[in-house]
C-alpha cells in the first residue's frame, strides 16, 4: 500500500517530501498546465532536483504529450535523454493500440512504464501483458462513465494476483478523500492523490478534540509553565 502525490507543483511536492509519506510522484500534461507557464523540461528538472534535495528516489511519472505514434517514441527517447539520469524515471504512456508499440519498445530498452488512462479490465490486462510496470486505473472517470470503479479495481487486482503479474495497480483520478480508502480496500497497490486531499487523510475531529483536551489538562496540572522552544528538527529543511 503506497501513496503517490498526483502533482507537478513544487511547493506541494516539497510539503509531501517533508512529511516522508510519499512513495512516488505522478504528473500528466493537464497537471503540468496548472503550473506557471515555463519550459517543460526545466520544470521536470526542478522536480528531480527537489527529490534529490530530500534524498528521495521515488518513482516520478512523466507523461508523453503527443498522440502521434511516431512522435510518441521520439518523445519518450527525449525524456530518457533529458531526465534518464534520475534513477526512478517512469514514462507514462496512455493505453491504446499504437501506444502498445511504444510501451513494448520502451520496456525492451529497459525503461520503466506507467500505462495510464485505463478505464476497463481489458485495457489493464493488455497493458500488463505488454510489460507496463504500472497500470493506472482512473477511479473518478470510471465512475463518471456510470461504472463501478471499486469493482473494476477488485477484478484487475484478483486477476493480477492469480496470474502472478508484477505490474502494480495505481489508482488515479481521485475526486474526494474517501476514494482513497475505497481504492485501497478494492486492491490498489498505489493511490495517487491530489495534494488538496492529503491533509484530510491524517485529520479527524475527534483527534483534534483529544489533543486539545490533553494539552488543556496538562496546562492545568503544570500551572501553564510549558516551554515554547521549537525543536531544531522541525525547522530544519535540506539545504538548497
Ligand atoms: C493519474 O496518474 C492521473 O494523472 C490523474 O489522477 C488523472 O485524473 P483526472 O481524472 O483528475 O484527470
Amino acid at each position: 500500500m503506497k501513496i503517490f502525490v498526483d502533482s507537478a507543483n513544487l511547493g506541494d511536492i516539497e510539503d509531501a517530501l517533508k512529511r516522508g509519506f510519499t512513495s512516488g510522484i505522478t504528473t500528466n500534461p493537464s497537471i503540468l498546465a496548472k503550473e506557471e507557464r515555463r519550459d517543460f523540461a526545466a520544470h521536470i528538472r526542478d522536480i528531480i532536483s527537489l527529490l534529490r534535495r530530500y534524498k528521495s528516489s521515488v518513482p516520478l511519472s512523466v507523461e508523453l504529450f503527443t498522440m502521434d505514434p511516431v512522435e510518441m517514441l521520439a518523445q519518450a527517447e527525449r525524456f530518457l535523454t533529458d531526465f534518464g539520469d534520475y534513477e526512478n524515471l517512469v514514462i507514462k504512456v496512455p493505453v491504446g493500440w499504437e501506444e502498445l508499440c511504444v510501451i513494448h519498445a520502451l520496456r525492451q530498452m529497459g525503461a520503466r512504464v506507467n500505462c495510464t488512462c485505463c478505464m476497463s479490465y481489458n485495457q489493464a490486462m493488455i497493458a500488463a501483458q505488454a510489460g507496463a510496470n504500472y497500470v493506472s486505473l482512473f477511479w473518478g472517470r470510471i465512475r463518471d462513465f456510470g461504472s463501478d470503479p471499486s469493482l473494476r479495481v477488485r477484478q484487475v487486482h484478483k486477476t493480477f494476483k492469480e496470474w502472478g503479474c508484477s505490474s502494480e495497480i495505481i489508482v488515479g483520478s481521485i475526486r474526494q478523500f474517501i476514494d482513497v480508502n475505497e481504492a485501497f480496500q478494492a486492491g490498489a497497490d498505489i493511490v495517487t492523490v491530489p495534494p488538496k486531499f492529503i491533509p484530510q487523510l491524517c485529520t479527524h475531529p475527534k483527534t483534534d478534540e483529544a489533543v486539545q483536551q490533553f494539552i488543556r489538562d496538562f496546562r492545568e496540572w503544570t500551572g501553564d509553565n510549558l516551554s515554547t522552544a521549537q525543536p531544531a528538527l522541525l525547522s530544519a529543511a535540506p539545504a538548497r
